[in-house]
């Protein structure tokens, strides 16, 4: 596995946005301030993207100071696209000034208050505009609309999920309804810079198709590293902090390897093949590279009932399918309500699951050691269930 999938440059950023600014100015002097300049202009223009765009693509000059160095670049939007050319944009209407500090710390840092060097200027014509129909009129409107759609990507506004679905075509909402559940327990992590796992990066053996749900994931955690893993060759679908890996999820030697490399993890989604054997085996490999706090998300669990994918419509404790080995966590969870004799020989599992959480063909298990205590010793186990709370008797 090469060494950039597990260290990119994007994620060296990540982790120095929230240090003191001088050290921030000196350590992104060392990485190189073009390297790094182009890299955020690249994720502010990919965040842009989601915003209304000019009518015809449009040119932004970026003028970005660190110390006494200015750097120019000229960023052009419209289409569904965006470029970062290094040099100066001459004919651009539009532009803005910041420092690369800050630029830094407004794409990749914490969110909160931060400091406020931007810029923007657009350009006034230089002649008088009497003819409303006058074309300078058109290209001004066009340079404010870019301009804004880099200052609103800047502000880093919250897309719902479904939204970013929607925007991104994955089947998540609609085809299923699964966004609204991931909200729900991913919202936390939000802002964090997680390190996530997608198996199944989809388009099957094409290797510039898929990856919808990998965009997604980018843009809801834009702090975000993610892998997706899939058996075919992906590399056409790579774009920074999206990294595509060929690889088997029913190889547990391989699973081993590729967590060494990139874990631990925040979050491990399994959507690759649901066949009820590959899902057990993945999640064996990859539930002890979860980090304390972190998720395991099993899709599409309806083949747990389908016996052509290794499921069991008649045996539903089957354990060698995904909703049988789910409903065997259930009772590891509770470990502590056993007779203490039966704790003595617990599973990985029974220690590091703290809630399992099953949807509609959904199951988020929630990663965190589970030593909380049982009922007290003195609370009785042996009630009679007749008596029990039921009150003195009274005489009528
Ligand atoms: C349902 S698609 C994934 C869709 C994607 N997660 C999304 O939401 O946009 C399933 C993918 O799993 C991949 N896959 C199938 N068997 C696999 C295996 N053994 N290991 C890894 N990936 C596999 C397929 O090639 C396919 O691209």
């Amino acid at each position: 596995m090469p060494a950039d999938v597990a260290h990119t440059l994007e994620s060296t950023l990540i982790g120095l946005a929230d240090g003191q600014a001088d050290e921030v100015a000196a350590r992104l002097r060392e990485l190189g301030p073009d390297r790094c300049a182009t890299a955020l202009l690249g994720e502010l223009s990919s965040r842009a993207l989601l915003f209304p765009e000019p009518a015809g693509k449009t040119a932004v000059r970026a003028t970005l100071r660190l110390g006494a160095e200015t750097l120019e670049y000229e960023v052009v939007l419209g289409g569904g696209s965006a470029e970062v050319r290094p040099g100066p944009a001459p004919d651009a209407l539009a532009g803005f000034t910041q420092d690369l500090v800050e630029l830094l710390r407004a794409v990749y840092g914490a969110p909160g208050r931060h400091d406020a060097t931007f810029a923007p200027r657009v350009a006034d014509p230089e002649r008088p505009v009497m003819d409303p129909a006058d074309p300078v009129i058109t290209q001004r409107a066009a340079a404010v609309t870019a301009l804004h759609q880099l200052s609103g990507a800047l502000s880093r506004p919250e897309r719902s999920l479904n939204e970013l679905a929607v925007r991104f075509e994955s089947d998540k909402w609609g085809g299923h309804w699964y966004t609204p559940h991931y909200d729900r327990y991913f919202a936390p992590l939000r802002n964090s810079p997680v390190t996530l796992l997608e198996i199944g990066i989809g388009g099957y053996d094409a290797p510039d198709q898929g990856g919808a749900s990998l965009r997604m994931w980018k843009h809801y955690f834009p702090r975000g590293t993610v892998h997706g893993l899939d058996i075919y060759e992906k590399h056409g679908i790579a774009e920074p902090r999206v990294l595509p890996l060929r690889g088997d999820q029913g190889d547990p030697e391989y699973l081993a390897k590729l967590a060494a490399d990139i874990g631990p993890f925040d979050i491990v989604i399994d959507d690759g093949s649901h066949l009820n054997h590959h899902v057990l085996i993945s999640f064996q490999a990859l539930f002890p590279h979860v980090k304390p706090g972190g998720l395991y998300v099993i899709e599409d669990t309806q083949t747990a009932y389908w016996p052509g994918w290794g499921g069991d419509a008649t045996d539903l404790n089957a354990p060698r399918t995904s909703m049988g080995m789910v409903k065997g966590l259930l009772d590891g969870l509770n470990h502590q309500e056993r007779p203490a004799g039966e704790n003595s020989d617990l599973s990985y599992t029974d220690r590091n699951i703290s809630g399992v959480h099953v949807h509609h063909n959904l199951v988020v298990i929630e990663k965190a050691v589970n030593a909380e205590q049982g009922a007290p010793s003195w609370v009785p186990r042996d009630v009679d269930p007749e008596s029990w709370y039921t009150g003195p008797a009274r005489d009528e």
